[in-house]
Parts: C-alpha cells; sequence; structure tokens
C-alpha cells in the first residue's frame, strides 16, 4: 500500500492546527502508520531540501524549519501521495483551492502550514530521512473495509 511523507511545519505547531490538519487526514480515510514531534537539525534540514540548494529561498527555508517543532507522519492509502497533495493545496497559499489546508490556514509560501511528498520516490526518500523502519507501525485499522 501506497505511502506519503507529511511534516506540519513549525507555523502549524505554533499555531495550533495540528489536531485540526490530523483530523482532514483521519477523515479522509487513510491510515497513519508514522507519527513523532522532532525538532529538526540542520542535517536533516539541508537533505530534507536538497533539490532546492541553490535557489535563493534555500537557506530561509532550511533556517525556518528549524526554527521550531515539527510533526513528522507518514501516512498509508490508495494514491495517497497525489491525494494528500491535493487536500494540501497549491504550494503558495495564494493560489490554494480555498477549500484546502493551505487554503484555509495558510498566508505565505514558506509558512504553509504542511509539506507533503511530491511523488512516491520522493516519499520513499523523505520517509527514510526521518523514521527508522521499526518506527513504522502496520496494523489492521477498523472500519478499512469501507474504503475500497
Ligand atoms: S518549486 O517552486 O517547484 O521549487 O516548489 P516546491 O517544490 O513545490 O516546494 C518548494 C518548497 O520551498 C518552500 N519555499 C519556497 N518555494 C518557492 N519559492 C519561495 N520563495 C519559497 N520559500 C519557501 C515551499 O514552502 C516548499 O516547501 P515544502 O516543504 O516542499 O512545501
Amino acid at each position: 500500500m501506497e505511502r506519503t511523507f507529511l511534516m506540519l511545519k513549525p507555523d502549524a505547531v505554533q499555531r495550533g492546527l495540528v489536531g485540526e490538519v490530523i483530523q482532514r487526514f483521519e477523515k479522509k480515510g487513510f491510515k497513519l502508520v508514522g507519527l513523532k514531534l522532532i525538532q529538526v537539525d540542520r542535517t536533516l534540514a539541508e537533505a530534507h531540501y536538497a533539490e532546492h540548494r541553490g535557489k535563493g529561498f534555500f537557506e530561509p527555508t532550511v533556517s525556518y524549519i528549524m526554527s521550531s517543532p515539527v510533526v513528522a507522519m507518514v501516512w498509508q492509502g490508495k494514491n495517497v501521495v497525489a491525494l494528500a497533495r491535493e487536500l494540501m493545496g497549491a504550494t503558495n497559499p495564494a493560489n490554494s483551492n480555498p477549500g484546502s489546508i493551505r487554503g484555509m490556514y495558510g498566508m505565505d509560501i514558506s509558512r504553509n502550514v504542511i509539506h507533503g511528498s511530491d511523488s512516491v520516490e520522493s516519499a520513499g526518500r523523505e520517509i527514510g530521512l526521518y523514521f527508522k523502519p521499526e518506527e513504522l507501525v502496520d496494523y489492521q485499522k477498523a472500519g478499512d473495509e469501507w474504503l475500497s
């Protein structure tokens, strides 16, 4: 079953949006298989945003993600990578669907509440950066039989 990496960014934690955003994914029907509150260090931050190294927003983005704790999560479900991106909305909240998470809660392209993997390949890489295999829990969830 497909998995994605989602991270509630410092603005989400500081603004008390953690529960509300997690609830969106739970209610959609995805299964939470990994979760932790962490303080990201520079090594992890630079590895996470490595593809953006050299761009003007690289250093501000790395510093921002280290500025306060984040909630790192792994979610599982059918087409979860693409569907999570739909629920999140466009990277820049100025262009996000108003009903999406960023459309509802985001105000700025850097403080945009949530990060989500942009492909199955990125998901595998990002999950590996943030989680050890033994930190992910697979389990049977009551109600799964109603989702397919
Ligand atoms: S892009 O434009 O295709 O490179 O954007 P994307 O790959 O979707 O994500 C870029 C991440 O960097 C954060 N960020 C910015 N992006 C673009 N422009 C500016 N000025 C900028 N500042 C910060 C943006 O929030 C994306 O973070 P994640 O964590 O991936 O959502």
